[in-house]
């Protein structure tokens, strides 16, 4: 049985789709079994961070409106975590029933260890229906007062519907003085802080590319920020490329030094 985590936010544009996508590429790097979904059916651009949007076929919006079953809308993307676009044509949203969601989704429970959905902002009924469907809950925010309060109401109905909040990832930190900082942002929304994100300028040079930044620059912050928060979600410990090499060095060089006494 799968494990489903929704990832959300009050207000839009933190990060959800960046953070779904690298999240479920950083979760297979770790050898789990991955499926993303792309919940935001109006707005869909999971696929395009992905660098799926080239194959042209079924997608989830065609699943909803009950013209394809969900097998021919699932896609092999990065790291071969399995892909459900939303699709972008205008036609089969209008024709998708998005109550249709957790049908599909509990389909999916046998075809994945972790299926994380990138849902729409804001709770709409579209984001409802995908946070309500969803087992667990991750919130996406930005260290500015209107996102945490937004993330406020999020919370408040995920509670209602009955999913699990775990916490929340704060994205695009910029160290700057106005920003609030994590312990008063978990003290307002009085959930764990799963990980902080740095704003990093190679997170828009992956997505013009549809590449994840954790497969094409993994010792990046962003990158190893996420890794830290999939290992902390599977209970692993990450240790960054870079600080293994260094301790191995430091191994070898003591090594040397010491090996050779008795
Ligand atoms: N850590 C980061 N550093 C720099 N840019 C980022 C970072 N995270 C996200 N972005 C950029 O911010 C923009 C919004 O990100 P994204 O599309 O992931 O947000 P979203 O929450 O899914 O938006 P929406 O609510 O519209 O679905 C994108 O241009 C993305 O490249
Ligand atoms: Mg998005």
């Amino acid at each position: 049985m799968a494990v489903s985590i929704a990832i959300a936010s009050g207000k839009g544009g933190t990060g959800k789709t960046t953070i779904s996508a690298n999240l479920a590429v950083a979760l297979a790097k770790f050898g789990k079994d991955v499926i993303v979904l792309d919940a935001d059916i109006a707005m869909a651009n999971l696929e395009l961070v992905l660098g799926i949007e080239g194959k042209k076929g079924k997608t989830l919006n065609d699943v909803l409106a009950g013209n394809a079953s969900i097998e021919e809308a699932i896609y092999e993307g990065p790291a071969g975590v399995k892909v459900i676009p939303a699709g972008i044509s205008l036609d089969a949203f209008r024709k998708a029933r998005p109550e249709k969601l957790e049908e599909v989704l509990k389909k999916l429970h046998d075809m994945a260890e972790i299926i994380i959905i990138d849902c729409p902002a804001g709770i709409g009924k579209e984001a409802l229906t995908a946070i309500s469907a969803a087992e667990h809950l991750i919130l996406v925010v930005n260290p500015e007062i209107s996102s945490i309060a937004d993330a406020l109401k999020v919370i408040a109905i995920a509670k209602k519907l009955g999913t699990n909040v775990l916490g929340a990832i704060i994205n695009r930190t910029m160290k700057e003085d106005s920003e609030l900082s994590s312990k008063a942002i978990a003290t307002i929304l009085e959930v764990p802080i799963l990980g902080v994100v740095p704003e990093d300028p190679n997170v828009r040079k992956c997505a013009a590319f549809g590449e994840p930044i954790v497969l094409k620059y993994p010792d990046s912050p962003a990158a190893q920020a996420i890794m830290e928060i999939a290992a902390k979600l599977i209970g692993k410990k990450y240790i960054p490329e870079k600080k293994k090499e260094k301790e191995s060095f430091i191994k070898k060089f003591l090594r040397g030094i010491f090996g050779g006494r008795k």
